[in-house]
């Protein structure tokens, strides 16, 4: 072929391949594949039938989606991405690794998308349906999503390991980090609600039920009972892999969670350091007594949560674990 033809041929292939964003609006795909949010929701419904944790799981999804890399994309599903010889993916970052859970659901919703409505809904509006579906069937708030993201091409592990909080911050870390996103305190406190659902691994207890900050002693903050039961379920030297409830009704969404903030009964440092923090606490004390007002808030939170973005082009993935074969690709091999 003519260099001139190639060339030509490259760009229109590329361009219709990647296209800058549009603004995220509801009802993106309206016209385009009008059963796209009930297809998602039936998925995880089934899910959550076959396995009740798994709506929190995938939940959790776009938290670390969105915050990494919010320079590059937020909510961009970089998070699905599986390693490649030439990419350190995020899932086997700090915080992801033997951790994050429930990816093949995304890929059930993405196949059953794929059949009905092929090359239209991207990775990263499936992680933001899913995560709203799988609070409304737990029991939580219902409200519409802003549509219309594109998957990016990379993905980065060490943004992630930068990035992603540590079980063992303290409240102001974490309000310092929403900070950079413009996540406000009351974000933050709502936001952990969705503690409210779920589970976590005593390895991200064991330091503050055995040393806390190297103290050599437990976190004072844990109520004498609720150590008890943690260090039953977590001895030292124990199996950090065993799992532990985020609260006490760990498959409902309710305020359960701040309930037990004020108890002293938060399962990681990062929780109980919101009733201790005197920004943070007057949310965790409204919360407790006013699920409606919680509500609010964490719907409020998930929409900005939602909307990071930074308008970089990238694509509608095929498969949410692989980029699509690059145009040049494609035409090397035709
Ligand atoms: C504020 C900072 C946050 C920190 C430090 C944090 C940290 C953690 C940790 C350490 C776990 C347990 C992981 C394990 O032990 O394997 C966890 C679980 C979870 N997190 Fe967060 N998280 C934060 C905010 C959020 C946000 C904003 C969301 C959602 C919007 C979220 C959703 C979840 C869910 C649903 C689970 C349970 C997942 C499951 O059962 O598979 N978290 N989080
Ligand atoms: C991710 O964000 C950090 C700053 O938060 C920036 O330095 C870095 O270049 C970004 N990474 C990518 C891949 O855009
Ligand atoms: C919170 O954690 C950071 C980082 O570990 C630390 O520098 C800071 O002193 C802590 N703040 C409080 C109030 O404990
Ligand atoms: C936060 O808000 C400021 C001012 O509105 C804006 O310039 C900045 O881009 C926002 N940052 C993020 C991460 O959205
Ligand atoms: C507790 O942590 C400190 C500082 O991280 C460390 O020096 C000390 O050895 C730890 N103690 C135990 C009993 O693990
Ligand atoms: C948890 O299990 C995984 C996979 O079996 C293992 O690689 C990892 O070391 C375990 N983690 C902890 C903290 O025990
Ligand atoms: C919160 O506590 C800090 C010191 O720990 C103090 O400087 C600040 O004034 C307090 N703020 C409020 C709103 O009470």
């Amino acid at each position: 072929m003519a260099p001139a033809l190639l060339i030509f041929l490259l760009s229109i292939a590329i361009a219709m391949a990647i296209a800058a964003p549009s603004p995220l609006r509801t009802g993106f795909y309206s016209e385009t594949c009008p059963k796209a949010e009930f297809i998602v929701r039936d998925v995880i419904k089934n899910a959550m039938i076959r396995e009740p944790r798994s709506g929190a799981s995938v939940m959790r999804l776009q938290f670390h989606d969105c915050l990494v890399n919010v320079t590059s994309l937020g909510c961009d599903a970089s998070l699905l991405l599986d390693d490649t010889p030439n990419m350190l993916g995020e899932k086997l970052a700090l915080s992801n690794i033997n951790s994050l859970r429930s990816y093949e659901v995304i890929d059930q919703v993405k196949e059953a998308l794929e059949n009905f409505c092929p090359g239209i809904v991207s990775c990263a509006d499936i992680v933001i349906m899913a995560a709203r579906d799988a609070v409304a069937l737990s029991g939580g708030p219902i409200w519409e999503v802003k549509l219309g993201r594109q998957d990016s091409l990379t993905a980065s592990q060490e943004d992630s390991n930068n990035i992603m909080p540590s079980p063992r911050a303290n409240a102001t870390t974490l309000i310092d980090l929403f900070s950079k996103y413009n996540l406000s305190v009351k974000d933050v406190v709502s936001l952990s609600g969705s503690h409210s659902i779920g589970k976590g691994r005593c390895f991200s207890i064991v330091f503050r039920l055995y040393n806390q900050s190297g103290s050599g002693r437990p976190d004072p903050a844990i109520e004498p009972k609720y150590r008890e039961k943690l260090d039953k379920l977590c001895p030292l030297g124990g199996d950090g892999n065993v799992t532990g409830d985020l609260d006490a009704t760990p498959e409902f969404f309710d305020n359960q969670y701040f309930k037990d903030l004020v108890k002293g009964r938060g399962f990681l440092n990062s929780d109980q350091t919101l009733f201790n923090n005197n920004q943070t606490r007057e949310f965790v004390w409204k919360y407790s007594i006013d699920q409606g007002e919680f509500f609010k808030a964490f719907v409020e939170g998930m929409i900005k949560l939602g909307d990071l973005q930074s308008g970089r082009p990238g694509e509608i993935r095929r498969n949410c674990r692989v980029v699509n074969s690059s145009p040049v690709q494609i035409l090397m091999e035709s």
